[in-house]
């Protein structure tokens, strides 16, 4: 069977000679039928490993395993060091999410398009509602999003807005405004250095908001009063420490809330001090969605509301297959994706 492998250079490779794991019971043996290409799955590290934290596909063997049946569909999220990028994984029951997908067709299998749109909601979804549900969003909230333009951002903007938030989104690269704003921002915000505490806090000056999405929103500091309730109400910040004292002073206070959750800006510096970088009155929190209990997530209820209700939006950018694997790394480590990039494996060997 073949396996995708990262190496140290962090070039991902293809062996076609991987011995195709035996059922072992309480241990669920899954076809793969796609994944997603997250920017942590490309982490390289001293040694080589096989790639891959989470997959798509239908149950082998269930190990013996109550209420799972062969042919099911599942999800898998695996944060060990097994790797999911294969043709057949074999994992923990607790990382099997089964899930029920309607074919385009009724009673035939599952198609290669709607395997990639599945491949593209467990983490991505997973961590946007972890965040939501930690930074406790509220409908009207004024929320923040740094690092907008990542997959993890521009889901967040969709779930949020359904849930009736005002959100401002973060990039650095002003071509991608529609973007945004197609995904539920209202309003866009470039990132620059010296930090963007100034805007939020205009553009949030009060409760009143106003919603425009025609032009990037640069508020002037002669236009707009800043008060003490002035800025956001909640922000999720994936850019990580380097920015995350200039997102707690651009929320309101007191009752801001900050959820860091992504280190896209790296993860220096360090220096970051709580006792003097947090505000009185704001709280800092974090996610990882990698200490989740999956056997409580609700990924079926979301899976209904993207694909069969269309309540949120998803932002599958590039489906790849196994031949293009090479432009894969360059493709996400790149900028290049306007949301989530699968890959989707051809039959077997
Ligand atoms: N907490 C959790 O449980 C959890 C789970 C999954 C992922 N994450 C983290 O969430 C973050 C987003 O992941 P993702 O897979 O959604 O990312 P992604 O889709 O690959 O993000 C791509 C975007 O990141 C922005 N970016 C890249 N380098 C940047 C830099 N140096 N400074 C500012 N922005 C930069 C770019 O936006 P612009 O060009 O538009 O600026 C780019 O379009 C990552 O840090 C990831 O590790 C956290």
């Amino acid at each position: 069977m073949r396996i995708i492998s990262l190496q140290p250079s962090g070039d991902l490779t293809l062996s076609t000679d991987a011995i195709k794991p035996s059922p072992r019971p309480n241990h669920i043996l899954v076809r793969v039928k796609a994944f997603a290409v997250n920017r942590q799955d490309l982490k390289t590290g001293p040694s080589v490993k096989d790639a891959g934290v989470e997959c798509v596909g239908s149950v082998e063997d269930t190990g013996g395993v109550k209420g799972l049946r062969v042919g099911a569909t599942v999800a898998v999220l695996s944060f060990g060091e097994g790797g999911l990028w294969k043709d057949y994984c074999l994992v923990p029951a607790k990382c099997v999410i089964p899930l029920q997908v309607s074919p385009p067709t009724p009673g035939s299998p599952l198609d290669p398009a709607t395997w990639a749109k599945l491949a593209a909601i467990p983490l991505t979804f997973l961590t946007a509602f972890g965040i939501l549900d930690n930074l406790d969003l509220r409908k009207h909230d004024r929320l923040l999003i740094r690092g907008g333009t990542s997959s993890i951002g521009l889901t967040i903007a969709t779930v949020a807005k359904a849930l009736g938030a005002v959100v401002a989104a973060t990039t650095r690269d002003p071509t991608k405004a529609p973007n945004l704003s197609e995904n539920g921002a209202d309003f866009v915000i470039l990132e620059r250095e010296g930090g963007i505490k100034d805007d939020v806090r205009m553009m949030f000056a009060s409760k009143e908001t106003f919603s425009s999405t025609d032009e990037l929103s640069t508020p002037t500091l002669s236009t707009t009063r800043i008060n003490d309730s002035a800025g956001a109400d909640k922000c999720v910040d994936l850019l990580g420490v380097g920015t995350v004292q200039d997102s707690l002073l651009a929320l309101k206070s007191p009752g801001g809330i900050c959820c860091l959750a992504g280190t896209l800006g790296g993860s220096e510096p360090t220096t970051f001090n709580p006792m003097k970088d947090i505000p009185s009155g704001v709280y800092l929190t974090t996610f990882a969605v990698d200490r989740v209990d999956m056997g409580r997530v609700p990924l079926q209820e979301i899976v209904d509301r993207v694909l069969e209700r269309g309540e949120y939006r998803l932002n599958l950018d590039r489906i790849f297959g196994l031949e293009d694997l090479d432009k894969v790394k360059d493709y996400v480590e790149g900028n290049k994706a306007r949301g989530k990039v699968v890959v989707v494996l051809p039959n077997e060997l």
